[in-house]
């Protein structure tokens, strides 16, 4: 199968730094996240479709999410560049104005000053429902020495337990307390976090963060080892060392950092989101179509690319930061070909695609095995894929999916989210679904992905937002 694709990369241009915020309005003040709508809007997706054009690939919303938590560690004002326009980001930024941080938000920028935190307890529901507010426990505690937060919430997808954040803050000489559904955090001699060494049992994304982050302002050095290498927490190196910290290692098995007194805010282009980019590949595969999308870092997504190539679609790169996905008739002939996927930490096959690649497979031919690895229970979208017309069989974390030649065959249903890359998944499949598929509870979705029904609209799907009316007795 010829496959045009030569990774170059040359990083994504970054703006000058430190960042002095001297600012002319239109600015929105950010006060508190939206009034969740009365009714749960509903997706309705007329299918089969064909997609062709260009989109525009928004901001990372993980890769945001931890800077919005570092802007915490920082003096002065930070000033973030393409934050996508999601619901996890503004519930993160209310967390932040409730601590007392100023957010100013206006054309996909976000200037955040904490020097007026004076607050450093979070009781909020917010708290509750996205992961990425936990990750505030880290700068708070190092920079103003307590955090006393809920345990976090996020998408339901299994056991997602805060045992390694919690250890490794007590590697930095915090006393840590668990009390009532509440994290109790302080500077053992209390001063602030001391430098420390602390090996994670497993390279959690979120642990290495906060870590990273509480550790930049510890006392002296930090050794963390078997950390994460997921991209976003590259992005977040990359942010705190612009704003003074001394953070060696980002990418690799282990970071040293030496901590500094204090760190000043900077100004960051939040890189591409790889996972919404992956979504829009998966799309084109899944609608026999061509596709072509910007800006991109095809080296963060190079396990989806070799498994599209395995299955037969074409992928070419033309510039720096633009792929093309093709899997029209004309290459392809009739379908893809199936392939087997084990969900893994980076660079391993990403557990927020393996939804959206289960939804390709129902498609493609022969069966496939679906191994979820990182997560225990991210395999509710199957349910839903099976009103689809989806054939797949579970055991615990692992799927065999049946392709279309094994009787799988897609058509319009109703179904319902369950959680952002599930809920996505369906969007996916009723792209290739016969008939009307109507996908309900999209605020999952709305939580991770910016304007996907106007983006889909703009490369030539039918799907609707609609918001059911309340009937009046
Ligand atoms: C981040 O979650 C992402 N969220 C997730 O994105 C992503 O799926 C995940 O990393 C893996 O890539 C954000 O960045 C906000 P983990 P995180 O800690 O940090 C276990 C999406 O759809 N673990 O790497 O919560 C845990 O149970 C989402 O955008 C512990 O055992 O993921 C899980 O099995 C959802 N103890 C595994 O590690 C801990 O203290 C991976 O979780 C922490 C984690």
């Amino acid at each position: 199968m010829a496959v045009f694709f030569n990774i170059t990369i040359s990083p994504i241009p970054k703006p000058p730094k430190p960042f002095t915020a001297s600012l002319s309005p239109p600015q929105t003040q950010i006060s508190k996240a939206p009034q969740k709508p009365q009714q749960n809007p509903i997706f309705k997706i007329k299918g089969p479709s064909t997609l062709s054009g260009h989109i525009s690939i928004s901001g990372s919303k993980n890769s945001s999410l931890a800077l919005l938590a570092a802007t915490l560690c920082c003096s002065g004002s930070s000033l973030l560049h393409n934050v996508p326009n999601v619901s996890d980001i503004k519930a993160v930024a209310s967390i932040l104005t409730y601590l007392g941080a100023k957010v100013e938000a206006f054309d996909g920028k976000m200037i955040v000053n904490s020097d007026g935190v004076g607050n450093v307890e979070v009781d909020m529901e917010e708290m509750k429902e996205i992961r990425g507010g936990f990750f505030v426990i880290g700068p708070l505690v190092a920079r103003f020495g307590e955090a006393i937060v809920d345990l976090p919430g996020g998408c339901e997808i299994g056991n997602r337990p805060v045992d390694l954040y919690l250890r490794g803050l007590s590697a930095l000489g915090a006393v840590v307390q668990l009390r009532d559904g509440k994290v109790r955090a302080h500077a053992a001699n209390g001063k602030g976090l001391v430098g420390g060494r602390f090996r994670l049992d497993y390279p959690s994304v979120g642990a290495t963060e906060t870590l990273m982050m509480a550790a930049s302002l510890a006392d002296g050095i930090t050794v963390l080892s078997n950390v994460a290498k997921e991209p976003e927490v590259v992005d977040l190196a990359r942010f705190l060392i612009d704003s003074g910290a001394s953070i060696e290692g980002a990418g690799s098995d282990n970071l040293v950092i030496r901590g500094k007194s204090q760190l000043h805010g900077s100004e960051c282009v939040i890189t591409p989101d790889r996972i919404e980019a992956g979504t829009f590949m998966l799309a084109a595969a899944i609608t026999h179509s061509c596709i072509s999308m910007s800006p991109i870092i095809p080296s963060r997504l190079s396990c989806l690319i070799d498994k599209l190539s395995e299955a037969g679609c074409k992928i070419s790169q033309f510039n720096q930061h633009t792929l093309e996905v093709s899997a029209v008739p004309t290459y392809i002939g009739d379908n893809l070909k199936g392939f087997d996927i084990r969900t893994s930490p980076f660079p391993g096959f990403p557990t927020d695609l393996q939804p959206q690649a289960m939804a390709l497979l129902t498609t493609c031919t022969g069966s496939s095995l679906v191994v979820e690895s990182v997560f225990d229970k991210r395999m509710s979208h199957v349910r839903e894929l099976q009103k689809l017309g989806a054939r797949i069989r579970v055991c615990g974390s692992t799927a065999l999916v049946f392709g279309k030649d094994e009787g799988s065959s897609l058509h319009g249903a109703r179904v319902f989210a369950s959680d952002l890359r599930g809920g996505v998944s369906l969007v996916l499949a009723g792209l290739a679904a016969e008939g009307t598929t109507e996908i309900n509870n999209i605020a999952h979705i709305d939580r991770g992905y910016e304007n996907i029904d106007r983006k889909l609209q703009h490369l030539g799907v039918d799907i609707q937002r609609l918001t059911p009316v309340a009937c009046p007795l």
